[in-house]
């Protein structure tokens, strides 16, 4: 079918009310049921998932912990039966252990179990007869069904970095072979029906940073940049895997946090495929990566880097897509990766701001940018650093080249109908904190509770230009709350917008409307889904479609290619503080005790949700 012209798909359903209620909230009008839960089954002939008799045997063939980043790809043109990929980010072993007191008594087998529920899934689903709803497919070999942990699939290293010292083992010393991605976070399906994920907070697994920041200051320096504990063995919060698998010990293997941080690419069509971990794409706190091509038909990826003060990235392939399905355009698609130009966005402003979210003078939130390259094909451009140093240390490149500083870039993803690309930065309370960095007319607000979503919009229309112009497209809160922070709905009548808070991931549905999840709501409701268009007189109209159950954060969001269905993520439903599995602040979906699961939710007269 045509692609429809942007802005054509007006959202028609009654916005839901923010509320504190521990399940699921969809408009009149629509429905929902739940895809997939933690525990069931993934690879055909799992065990039935059974709490109080958890190993990681089982875990490792069920459906992983705390689902994040959802896509939806079809396995034939009528959307009646897809493959569900679903990444998972991290585990919360309060919630998923019977009698669980601290991470220190944790058993063997439970840190295995969580090193286990950590990865991604791939799983077979079929539509629902005569409805928008989606299940698991139950019967017949389900060959894509797979089990990524980070407990014991392989990876390989590719790019100009594969190979490096710096990420040599004991175990592996060519450099090219990890055990394991871990806390995998957002992600994209590629033009070329691959799947791209991001390791995110990776940090948090190792131990031993303090005996490995001895070797030097350079190392240390590098250790701190990540987030990786040097002043002491455990970090606070850590679940001591290096009881069960010494690669997590930094202090005999000081080399194994490098080979984390990465873009990983799994090709869902291949289950015996060895996932690739892309070093062209830079090492930082991945949230993920989306793909859009190009003019010319290269490949550009958009990305994230998600700690306040932190930066934006793009790649751009050095070689373009090749089109078709014979066997090889589609081995020339998969090493579009390993070798392009990856670059960071720097923002150039044309006002200044007060710090409260207002309007500058001149009426707008906007300026131009450049995307300044630090890397190209296998070169350093990062003058006094090796190739090795910018793609390893990304962080420290983006530092030396005047990167900048952002409020917690989240998910970015480029409108398929128009091209223009959309950040969520979800907050940053320290901005204009201390010594921390100001405002900016990027950045406006300080101690930013809510966030806000940056639109920018290439030169030339090209996704691979090395300039832009931006605007902030939402600066977000509770307008109706008189108290509260100053907002901006793209100039739309703020007393008919939803509040919305900390937006995370984005998605678009086939009219080109952007869809929001969030995560954190500092306006103290549940978590949802809102959908806004981007285009035409309803610009900026931000709807709630949808609420997650207590303590959860919505994640996904992935909409089917006939937009018949919206799926989310409901993520660590139940995760508030006081809460365990024996005693649990979330009940949901079962009643019992809290699972993460996947929903889908469907318009029950058959039409495009939203539309
Ligand atoms: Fe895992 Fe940046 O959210
Ligand atoms: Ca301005
Ligand atoms: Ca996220
Ligand atoms: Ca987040």
């Amino acid at each position: 079918a045509a692609k429809p012209a942007p802005g054509t798909g007006e959202l028609t359903f009654k916005p839901i009310p923010p509320n504190k209620l521990d399940t699921v909230i969809v408009p009149n009008g629509y429905d929902h049921a739940v895809v997939i839960r933690w525990g069931d089954e993934v690879v055909p002939g799992a065990p039935d998932f059974d709490p109080y008799n958890q190993t990681a045997a089982a875990q490792s063939r069920q459906f992983g912990y705390n689902n994040d980043f959802v896509a939806v790809v079809p396995l034939d043109r009528d959307y009646r039966r897809a493959l569900l990929v679903v990444n998972h980010e991290y585990t919360n072993e309060d919630l998923m252990f019977p009698g669980f007191t601290t991470l220190d008594a944790l058993t063997p087998e439970q840190r295995r179990i969580s090193l286990a529920a950590h990865g991604l899934s791939v799983v077979e689903i079929e539509r629902v007869d005569g409805t928008g709803g989606w299940q698991v497919v139950r019967r017949g070999s389900r060959r894509y069904n797979r089990r990524v942990t980070a407990l014991a699939t392989k990876f390989q290293l590719t790019g100009p970095a594969a190979g490096s010292p710096l990420l040599r083992t004991t175990a592996d010393p060519t450099g090219t072979t990890v055990i394991g991605t871990l806390n995998n976070c957002a992600g994209g399906v590629t033009p070329w029906g691959t799947i791209l994920s991001g390791e995110e907070n990776f940090n948090q697994y190792f131990v031993g940073g303090d005996a490995a920041a001895a070797a030097g200051a350079d190392t240390r320096a590098r250790l701190d940049r990540y987030g990786i504990t040097t002043s002491t063995r455990y970090p606070s919060g850590n679940r001591k895997w290096d009881l069960v698998d010494p690669r997590f010990d930094l202090a005999l293997n000081p080399n194994e946090a490098n080979r984390f941080g990465w873009i990983v690419e799994l090709d869902p069509f291949d289950p015996d495929s060895r996932p690739r971990k892309h070093t062209a794409l830079g090492r930082f706190k991945h949230e993920g990566a989306t793909a859009i091509l190009s003019k010319a038909g290269h490949a550009v990826l958009y990305m994230g880097d998600d700690e306040r003060f932190d930066y934006l990235y793009k790649f751009v392939s050095s070689k373009p897509m090749k089109k078709g399905d014979p066997a090889s355009a589609r081995r020339h698609n998969l090493t579009l990766l390993e070798s392009g130009t990856l670059y960071v966005a720097k923002f150039g402003f044309t006002s200044t701001v007060d710090g409260t979210g207002a309007l500058p003078a001149d009426g707008g939130f906007n300026g131009t940018g450049q995307w300044i390259p630090l890397a190209r094909d296998g070169v350093s451009l990062v003058p006094g650093r090796t190739i090795e140093d910018v793609l390893i240390f990304t962080r420290q490149a983006g530092d030396a080249v005047g990167a900048t500083k952002l409020d917690r870039p989240e998910d970015v993803e480029a409108n398929p109908l128009t091209g223009k690309v959309y950040a969520a930065l979800t907050n940053n309370t320290n901005r204009g904190v201390g010594s921390n960095p100001g405002v900016d007319e990027a950045n406006p607000r300080v101690r930013n509770r809510h966030g806000h979503v940056i639109e920018i919009t290439e030169d030339g229309d090209d996704n691979a230009a090395e300039t832009f112009t931006w605007d902030l497209f939402l600066v977000c809160g509770d307008p109706a709350d008189p108290a509260g922070e100053v907002t901006w709905f793209a100039g739309y009548d703020k007393t008919k917008v939803s509040p919305i808070s900390c937006p995370d991931n984005v998605a678009f549905d086939r009219f080109g409307n952007l869809w929001i999840s969030t995560d954190g709501n500092a306006l103290g409701s549940n978590d949802g889904l809102f959908a806004v268009p981007l285009e035409g007189p309803e610009r900026g109209h931000v709807k709630q479609f949808l609420t997650v159950p207590l303590g959860a954060e919505t994640c996904g969001p992935a909409l089917t290619g006939d937009g018949r269905s919206v799926f989310v993520a409901v993520q660590h439903p139940g995760e508030i503080t006081g809460a365990s599995f024996d005693k649990p602040a979330s009940t949901w979906p079962d009643g019992n005790y809290a699972r993460p699961a996947v929903v889908a939710s469907w318009r029950l007269d058959g039409r495009a949700v939203g539309a």
